[in-house]
């Protein structure tokens, strides 16, 4: 049918997927666009269990993961892998989303054809770009290239017209991290089997309270890793607690947690949750410490309080709301932290509330709205 917006979709990563399937579903079950998904394959296995639950079968899948890439590398191929597909699909929108090597790349191999680019989660920013690495920099390529930029906040939004980006194309839609979130948890209303598979666990814990524990990022290879294991290592002293910790397959972090953490009682270590079990990890954790960007989005939302292992966040609206802290890479300070809002009930539940300044679940539509009069 002629007249129908052709809109590419691309992404690489878990987190890209988990954003972006909402949108996908709603370009699909709209008849004003022709929704098309391109996906590097910059991550395999954490892409593909989210494609698998989201019915997202790609048109086009690069498959370029390789073991323990480089950034460089990856780059490279990722920027000539994308272009020939661009050239091919000839889009009247590129969609990317975030923050990560593969969203960097399919904005500027949009540019480099004059093919628009919205940008969803737009407006990030932690003002240091070694904090996240390479993040913030990706993030301000993609800020750059953007015809039509979707900030999660008013707060992302501001940074954004500060950066002297045209206020026109600036918007704030909420985050689809939100909808993402409400329609994995119907999902698994209907079908609790989908995230059954922690109750192994939840016996061999019975009686402790339960961390959740992620870890990946770039910049806290090497020493920031090692704290945080020495952190977990310590808090699993303590008789009370448990820690569920689905390790990352990024080899950097495996490495560190297998030999830190491997073999002892109250912790843990486990493959990567597909999103319906790591919903399920949100639901039954007391506490979760994290230095992952959509977990502090999450974990809010379910009035989960979250330590993050970060020196900066781009996300300041949890750590506004009361709802996430930032505690550095420091064992001592992680440990302490932890353990206050463990022992401390007044300061637990002044953490502990549902608070949602990240979106409302109705992320997607508005993103489909203005991409359909833009
Ligand atoms: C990437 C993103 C980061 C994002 C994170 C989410 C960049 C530069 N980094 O970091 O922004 O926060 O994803 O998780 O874009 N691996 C597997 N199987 C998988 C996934 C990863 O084996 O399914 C291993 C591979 O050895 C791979 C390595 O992890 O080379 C690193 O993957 P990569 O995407 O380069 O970096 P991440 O640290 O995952
Ligand atoms: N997540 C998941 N399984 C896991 C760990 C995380 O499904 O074992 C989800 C989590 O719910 C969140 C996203 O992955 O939506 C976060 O991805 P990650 O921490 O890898 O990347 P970041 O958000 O830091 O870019």
């Amino acid at each position: 049918m002629s007249g129908r917006k052709r809109i590419l979709t691309v992404f690489g990563t878990r987190p890209e997927a988990i954003k972006l399937f909402p949108l996908v579903h709603a370009l699909e079950a709209d008849p004003r666009f022709e929704s098309r998904v391109c996906v590097s394959g910059q991550h395999r296995s954490m892409l593909d269990q989210v494609l698998e639950i989201a019915s997202i079968a790609p048109d086009h899948d690069l498959d370029l993961m390789r073991p323990d890439q480089s950034l460089d590398a990856l780059t490279a191929e990722l920027l000539t892998g994308l272009g020939k597909i661009f050239d091919a699909e000839r889009p009247d929108w590129v969609v990317v989303q975030g923050d990560t090597a593969t969203a960097m790349t399919a904005a500027i191999a949009a540019y480099y054809r004059k093919i628009p680019v919205a940008h969803v989660e737009a407006g990030l920013r932690s003002g240091n770009i070694h904090h996240p690495w390479p993040e913030e920099v990706n993030r301000k390529i993609i800020g750059t290239i953007a015809a039509l930029h979707c900030a999660p906040t008013e707060t992302s939004a501001a940074a954004l017209r500060r950066e002297n980006v045209d206020p026109a194309a600036v918007h704030v839609t909420g985050n689809t991290v939100i909808d993402a979130l409400h329609w994995i948890t119907a999902k698994i209303a209907e079908r609790p089997e989908l995230a059954d598979g922690l109750a192994h666990l939840e016996r061999r814990f019975a009686g402790k309270r339960i961390v959740g524990v992620t870890s990946h990022r770039r910049e806290n290879f090497g020493e920031g890793m090692a704290a945080i294991a020495d952190a977990i290592r310590r808090l699993a002293g303590r008789n009370d607690l448990a820690m569920i910790f689905p390790v990352h397959l990024n080899p950097n972090v495996r490495a560190v947690m297998n030999e830190r953490l491997g073999g002892l009682d109250n912790v843990a270590l486990i493959e990567p949750l597909d999103y319906p079990h790591f919903a399920r990890l949100l639901d039954l954790a007391t506490l979760m410490l994290t230095d992952s960007g959509g977990v502090q989005e999450e974990a809010p939302a379910l009035g989960k309080p979250v330590l993050v292992m970060r020196e900066t966040t781009e996300r300041p609206e949890g750590v506004e709301a009361g709802t996430a802290k930032l505690v550095g890479t420091d064992a001592d300070r992680i440990v302490a932290e932890a353990e206050r809002l463990l022992d401390d009930p007044a300061a637990y539940a002044a953490m502990a509330r549902a608070h949602n300044p990240f979106g409302d679940g109705r992320s997607a539509a508005r993103i489909v709205g203005l991409l359909a009069t833009t």
